[in-house]
């Protein structure tokens, strides 16, 4: 083989090893570890100790705790309605929400106080990661710094290091290329901003206004939606609204035909914060397929929602369940609770990657009746990386 191509084979499949090698410690790294400080330092030791917080992290069950959860939503959900009076959850989903927005205005939620310690891939910090993994100012710093240039020569894997880096940078190029240029075809609020997020479901902005604040003078925008006009009202008359930065409107995002005000390829984060809950389980798929589309490549999108055996699942009384783990709530809204292979199904399924996804298992504690109630939200992390990986040469 002539040394020119032996050369360059032997640059692409280094490259196919180190990358591939890289994307699995990714995802070893990633899948149910707990990042090191964002989920909260309360870890109960003792279980003397337990009326002293309002609420306890990292909360290990027991086999008796696991076993407790599995026979009460089993027993919570032996008698289901019936399937000829499902429909109208369904389809006047809607109607529901939108209801319950008239009822409650905005006191229900809270601020989602949390929400850039679990999601700093909120924040604009020129993020842009292509090769499939966090950039290293959202890692923890586990990325090479600088470049020293010291010694090059003399240490083979910094070389192969360096021809990765510059393969990368290349490959970072051709994307932020394209993605430029599923942009430049219309004109569409945000155009010109150089991040854009989705809030889908935003209900009345409880994400919305933090991230607004945030974003300022960052050169971001924030789309936010959701079905319920109510909701989006209170959201559009909140004095933080602020048409420079946000665009708020009324989607139904599992409708097939939903359209949105930007083109595809155009985000750079997509936010989910209990919302696919609300949604039929047979409907997930399609939404999370359609959202993704709306990614650029190397955007990524953040999940928190409700969690297998959670609190709010297992006091449903019997005959509000719908189907294995879906429930209808007295006001006809609807709720899912997922587990961390729901989640990774949905999610994979559409191409994704996983950054992360953990189950965010807590001990909430009313001091005053002196009770503990566990409590299990998923949170999870996928990313839209490129196809133009190198070629597999084996
Ligand atoms: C539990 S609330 C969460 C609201 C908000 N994300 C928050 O964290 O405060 C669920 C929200 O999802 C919205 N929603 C449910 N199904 C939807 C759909 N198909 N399209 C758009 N929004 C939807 C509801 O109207 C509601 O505002």
């Amino acid at each position: 083989m002539h040394p020119y191509r032996m050369h360059t084979f032997r640059r692409v499949c280094l490259a196919f090893v180190t990358e591939h090698l890289h994307k699995l410690f990714v995802r070893l790294n990633s899948t149910g570890r707990r990042p090191p400080a964002p989920l909260g330092a309360r870890i109960l030791t003792s279980h003397d100790d337990i009326f002293q917080h309002n609420m306890w992290d990292h909360v290990q069950w027991t086999d008796e705790d696991k076993e407790n959860a599995r026979k009460k939503a089993e027993e919570n959900s032996c008698v289901q309605i019936p399937l000829n009076e499902q429909g109208k959850f369904d389809v006047e989903a809607c109607k529901y929400w939108n209801r319950f927005y008239e009822t409650h205005q905005g006191k229900f939620f809270k601020n989602r106080k949390w929400l850039f310690n679990e999601f700093p891939e909120l924040l604009p910090l020129g993020h842009e990661s292509i090769c499939g993994h966090e950039s290293p100012s959202r890692n923890g710093g586990s990325g090479r710094e600088t470049e020293t240039g010291h010694n090059q020569s003399v240490d083979p894997s910094q070389q192969l290091k360096d021809e990765n880096i510059a393969e990368c940078h290349h490959l970072k190029d051709a994307v932020r290329v394209e993605n430029q240029a599923a942009v430049q075809t219309t004109s569409f609020p945000g155009q010109h901003a150089a991040f854009r997020i989705l809030e889908v479901g935003c209900g009345v902005g409880n994400s919305v206004f933090p991230i607004v604040e945030s974003i300022k003078e960052r050169d971001a925008f924030l789309y936010c939606c959701d079905f319920a006009p109510h909701a989006i009202q209170l959201v559009k008359g909140h004095p933080d609204y602020d048409q420079c930065v946000c665009h708020a409107f009324v989607c139904d995002i599992s409708e097939e035909t939903a359209s949105f005000p930007f083109p595809p390829q155009s985000l750079d984060v997509i936010l989910a914060v209990f919302v696919l809950s609300s949604i039929h389980p047979e409907r997930m798929q399609g939404v999370v397929n359609r959202l993704s589309t709306y990614l650029k490549y190397g955007g990524i999108f953040l999940f928190r929602d409700y969690g297998r055996y959670d609190l709010s699942q297992l006091r449903f009384k019997k005959g509000r369940c719908l189907s294995e783990n879906f429930y209808t709530r007295g006001d006809g809204t609807c709720v899912y609770f997922f587990s961390k292979d729901d989640v990774h199904t949905l999610f994979s399924n559409t191409g994704l990657e996983e950054i992360q996804n953990l189950e965010d298992r807590r001990l909430q504690v009313n001091r005053g009746k002196k009770v503990a109630m566990h409590r299990v939200w998923m949170q999870s992390k996928y990313q839209k990386v490129h196809l133009k990986t190198p070629p597999c040469p084996f």
